[in-house]
């Protein structure tokens, strides 16, 4: 069986138990087994590349379609259609209103310069008409992945008429399926697609076989620049994972104005991950002399190596000192900033 282009038949697809995060495989036991991770130290990126494109060319016939968020997995799997199909790859940023400022149109911007078209889809209103009112983490992350397949993918989908479709799955996503699995499901079912109607659909994964450092290299081989094959990790459901409670436009905004601040202020810090994190409760503040019921952020910065376990970076109190500073000014409503100083576990990265 070639690693890349599972039929999705008789598929499965499995529930990761911390995120509600459906982790889209096609594999069934017996597959994934087959599957042979490729070590960093084995790499040989050039073939690599040269055979994933040779693989996606020779399997598609017609049009395919993928979504890019700006992750390095997408953004590496949107390099290798591009480079095998050309115009017949269908790229698409879905934006869900919970991304990074100003981040669909300076990705979409950063494709464009490598030659490659993606069409961003608006669909704000879908994810906020879906996410109103819900303050459990799950219930919040289920709501995000149903919307995501269902009501915006699904749909593209069907109406382009593709019948391949790209996805960045990495080696660890894998993994960490196999540990945790919850519940089985078809991904054609996620789409909104009958499979009994419907035939012949299949998923392209060309990563399936690498870690994320590996990916990272075929992203820098393959042309991509620094900022996007190096990036920090970024949680599927964005912002709404920094949120704690309601994730409304309002309280995404202001989560996204600290995420700034933060971003800018550490760039340089080369920690694994760093977050600003908005908290439901207010607390009491002093402004202008008169008191000030407002907002909580609290920022984390991470040293780790697979996310698996994490510490604390040991900030420098002159640039802890400068990031309250600049959030209690630059966010509105904001009157106290926090660093969280606990390992993980038993924190977590995200806070949600
Ligand atoms: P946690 O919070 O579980 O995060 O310690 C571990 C790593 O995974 C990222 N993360 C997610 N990524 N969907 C994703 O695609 C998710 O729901 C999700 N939750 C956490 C997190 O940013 C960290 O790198």
């Amino acid at each position: 069986m070639s690693p890349l282009a599972p039929q999705c038949s008789s598929n499965e697809t499995m529930l990761d138990p911390r995120r509600g995060f459906l982790l889209l495989f096609c594999y069934n036991s017996l597959n994934i087994m087959a599957i042979k991770e490729i070590k960093t130290r084995d790499l040989q990126v050039k073939q690599f590349i040269k055979e994933k494109i040779n693989e996606i060319a020779s399997t598609v016939d017609g049009v395919a379609i993928n979504t890019l968020s700006g992750g390095v997995d997408s953004s590496v799997v949107t390099m290798l259609g591009h480079k095998a199909l050309g115009k017949r790859l269908k790229t698409y940023l879905i934006d869900n209103g919970l991304m990074r400022q100003g981040e669909p149109k300076r990705v979409v911007a950063i494709f464009k310069k490598l030659g490659i078209p993606v069409k961003i889809v608006d669909a704000k209103k879908e994810f906020f008409s879906a996410l109103k009112g819900i303050t459990d983490p799950e219930e919040k992350r289920k709501a995000i992945t149903s919307t995501f397949y269902k009501d915006v993918f699904g749909k593209i989908v069907r109406k382009s008429k593709a019948k391949y479709l790209l996805q960045g799955t990495n080696y660890t996503d894998i993994e960490e399926t196999i540990a945790g699995v919850k519940r089985q499901h078809n991904i054609l079912d996620q789409l909104g697609i009958d499979t009994k109607k419907e035939y012949g659909y299949k998923l392209i994964e060309p990563l399936v076989q690498l870690r994320k450092s590996s990916v990272r290299i075929v992203g820098k081989t393959l042309g991509l620049p620094k900022n996007i094959y190096n990036r920090p990790p970024f949680p599927g459901p964005a912002l709404a994972a920094r949120v704690i409670g309601e994730a409304n436009p309002e309280r995404i905004e202001i989560v996204r104005k600290a995420t700034k601040v933060v971003e800018e202020e550490l760039a340089n810090t080369d920690a694994f991950q760093y977050l600003a994190i908005l908290h439901e409760n207010k607390v009491t503040g002093v402004r202008n002399g008169k008191r000030d019921f407002g907002l909580q952020i609290e920022i984390r910065c991470w040293e780790s190596k697979d996310a698996q376990t994490g510490s604390p970076t040991r900030l420098p109190y002159s640039i802890l000192d400068k990031l309250a500073k600049r959030i209690t000014q630059e966010v509105k409503g904001v009157v106290s900033v926090t660093y969280n100083i606990t390992k993980k576990p038993p924190s977590t990265i995200e806070a949600v």
